[in-house]
């Protein structure tokens, strides 16, 4: 198959045989919710990860709130939040009647300027989130200094780094909580569906309770009558089920393959990228920091600044799916501005990179012909662009099956 025949979304979720047996094994029995597969799923993820307790959750988002609500923050808290990140990472705080304060990135990873942390807080401030930007590792043992010396919780949003270690620890174990998501374009899917992994056994059982009412018996088979229980906390309805635990179960047996293959995909897209005149690649790696490689962010420097449209038009009619990670520093969307009143012209760094990049598909669903395609795909687009031989602006209609929507 040459270039000009080939698909190539920017994720697809790897659903092989297995995980479809599985799946009808869930639907064949009485047990939907609350059963073995949740159990089963929350020990390969603690096994894989070296957590020792892991809570999952019907979402990333769900797994960050109870994080937040198991960690205190209320109305009149402030907690440090990247500007550069998906607008739940923040949401969750303001979910919880907190307020995010954010922070810059700094130019070379994209992830939170840790220099900068000092500088924002506020008699209010009672922690810190921080984001492993496309699943490069912050440099957690700065955080934590920081965090210590004022006192303060750290939660680590790690929707894009399941394989990511920091001097050889997991992400998400180096804070109070770490927080994952299985969107289907993530390194593992449950359809939707998140994990809450903690070193702390009560911000465990206290993200127990919560994801399920705050009912005081966690499990059914504690109930000496079913349907019995008291409640004695405000919690909601933030599980996840059994169908979407028997594809995380079965995903987990595949993660090393895949984050093999990312890894794999993401070196080679980076030896063929880097001669490119124009662009600049993110830095992912790091002597003591192990990435992810979620996906290959690429920022277009001048003249091509303001081409990013033509150039994801083009790779679209070239059949090459792309995606922004992320499409605005959250302290510039409407809710924030409005709420706020922030400058447009504030969070430069975090602006640059929502502005300017694109993200490129690196995952398992990708061989090396896919990756020599996308490189040839950006070479030819921004040959094009600097000679100006294509007329700008439009997206192409694009090619190949409808892909699993990116809807970061
Ligand atoms: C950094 C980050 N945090 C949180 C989320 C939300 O994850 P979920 O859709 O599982 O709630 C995403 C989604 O892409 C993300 O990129």
């Amino acid at each position: 198959m040459t270039c000009d025949t080939r698909s190539i979304p920017f994720g697809r979720p790897m659903i092989g045989e297995a995980e479809k047996a599985a799946v009808l094994e869930v639907l064949s029995g009485p047990i939907l919710t609350h059963g073995p597969r949740v159990k089963a799923f929350e020990a390969a993820f603690a096994s894989f990860t070296g957590a020792p307790h892991a809570v999952a959750t019907a979402s990333c988002t769900a797994a960050l709130q109870l994080a937040y609500t198991a960690l205190g923050v209320r109305a009149g808290d402030d907690v440090l939040v990247p500007a550069q990140t998906h607008v739940a990472t923040a949401h969750a705080v303001e979910l919880c009647g907190g307020t995010p304060v954010f922070v810059d990135s700094e130019p070379e990873t994209g992830n939170i300027d840790i220099a900068q942390l000092e500088t924002r807080m506020t008699a209010r401030t009672k922690g810190v989130a921080v984001v492993h930007y496309l699943g490069m590792p912050v440099d957690m043992a700065r955080v934590l200094a920081v965090a210590r010396r004022h006192g303060l919780f750290v939660v680590e949003d790690c929707a894009l780094a399941l394989g990511s270690t920091c001097n050889g620890v997991h992400a998400g174990l180096h804070g109070d909580a770490g927080c994952f998501s299985f969107y289907p374009v993530k390194h593992i899917t449950t359809a939707e569906g998140g994990m809450l992994i903690t070193g702390r056994r009560d911000i465990a059982d206290q993200v127990a309770k919560l994801r399920a009412f705050g009912i005081d018996r966690n499990i059914v088979s504690e109930r000496a009558m079913p349907g019995m229980y008291d409640v004695d906390a405000l919690g909601g309805n933030f599980r996840l089920n059994e169908i979407g635990a028997a594809l995380g179960v079965e995903q987990m047996k595949r993660l090393p393959d895949f984050l093999a293959r990312r890894r794999a995909n993401y070196r080679l897209l980076t030896e063929k990228l880097e001669p490119v005149k124009g662009v600049r690649l993110l830095r992912s790696t790091h002597r003591e920091f192990q990435s992810s490689y979620y996906c290959h962010a690429v920022l277009l420097e001048e003249p091509l600044r303001d081409k990013r449209r033509e150039v994801i038009a083009m790779l679209k009619e070239k059949g090459i799916g792309t995606s922004i990670y992320y499409p605005r520093p959250l302290p510039h969307l409407s809710y924030y501005m409005a709420k706020y009143g922030f400058d447009a012209a504030s969070f430069p760094v975090a602006a640059e990179i929502s502005g300017c990049s694109i993200a490129l598909p690196v995952g398992p669903h990708l061989g090396a012909e896919d990756i020599t395609c996308i490189a040839a795909g950006v070479e030819d687009a921004i040959a094009a662009v600097k000679t100006g031989s294509v007329s700008g602006g439009s997206h192409g209609a694009g090619r190949g099956p409808s892909q699993q929507e990116d809807r970061t």
